[in-house]
């Protein structure tokens, strides 16, 4: 039996219908939060989430949208509110697609679209939540991403986006200190999920990380569940590498 560190925090999750979210809706459930579960068009998948988080003894529900449409996140927010009187915390997983493409390949229409799509769905859903947030002293993860910081040879559309959602965690964290809500990130290295081996195919060794391994997705939901607890009180802006020390590493990893 895990200690319940979460308990009675109303927790919404975006893009939990698998891969990561749906680790750290579970996780968060785990320890006695209550999940919102986004997702966007699976709710097989998203249902699947929910029986999870029910089944280890905490209330789950589904809250369907695009992150990326104004009146769908204003619709999710709403409907977690009314059900539940309040949120706690929101962690913002759902992100834009990626697409693999040398630099030189990159159009400004792609390059748009990545980071466009990154910013909106965090930010709409950031503002949407502040007014509960405020209320309650909460707190906002965001999942980022270790390319971010770390170039990887095909990967400019989607680090360049993700860099800027780093960013956007200072930003918060300094402004919204004064709110008492802590705002951080997560960033994975390669994680398997449907989207990771979408891009990168059969090549999923992990030569330059020192653990000689990647890390799980239920190992990046055990982050986000600190970076939520109260022991992780004292921390905001930080963002934080789940990648079994990939973040260290020497670059050989994916330069082709
Ligand atoms: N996997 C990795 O190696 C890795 C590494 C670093 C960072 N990340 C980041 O981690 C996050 C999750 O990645 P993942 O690999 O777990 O992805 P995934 O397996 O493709 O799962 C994506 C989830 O997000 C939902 N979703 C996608 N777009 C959405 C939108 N606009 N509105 C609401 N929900 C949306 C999907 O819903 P449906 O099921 O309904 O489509 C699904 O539940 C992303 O931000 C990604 O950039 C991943």
């Amino acid at each position: 039996m895990q200690p319940k560190i979460l308990a009675g925090q109303r927790v919404l999750v975006t893009g939990a219908g698998r891969g990561i979210g749906a680790a750290i809706a579970r996780r968060c459930g785990e320890v006695g939060a209550h999940i919102a579960v986004n997702y966007r068009s699976q709710r097989d998948r998203a249902q699947r989430v929910v029986r999870w988080v029910q089944d280890a003894g905490s209330e789950a529900m589904l809250a369907p949208g695009d992150v990326t449409r104004s009146s769908d996140v204003g619709n999710v927010v709403s409907n977690v509110v009314q059900n539940w009187g309040g949120i706690e915390a929101v962690v913002c997983n759902a992100g834009a697609p990626v697409i693999r493409q040398r630099a030189e390949d990159v159009g400004w229409e792609t390059l748009q679209q990545k980071v466009l799509g990154e910013l909106k769905g965090a930010w709409l859903m950031v503002a949407e939540t502040f007014p509960y947030l405020k209320e309650s002293g909460g707190a906002v993860v965001f999942v980022t991403s270790g390319l971010a910081e770390r170039p990887r040879t095909g990967f400019l559309a989607h680090g360049v986006a993700k860099a800027a959602l780093n960013s956007m965690v200072r930003y918060l964290a300094f402004e919204w200190g004064s709110y008492g809500i802590r705002v951080n990130a997560v960033a994975p290295g390669l994680v398997l999920t449907d989207a990771s081996k979408e891009v990168i195919g059969r090549q999923m060794d992990a030569p330059d990380v020192p653990l000689g391994r990647l890390a799980t997705a239920e190992e990046v939901a055990d982050a986000v569940v600190y970076l939520l607890s109260p022991q992780a009180s004292g921390l905001t802006g930080v963002i934080l590498p789940i990648a079994g020390g990939g973040h260290l590493g020497s670059g050989g990893f994916l330069r082709q």
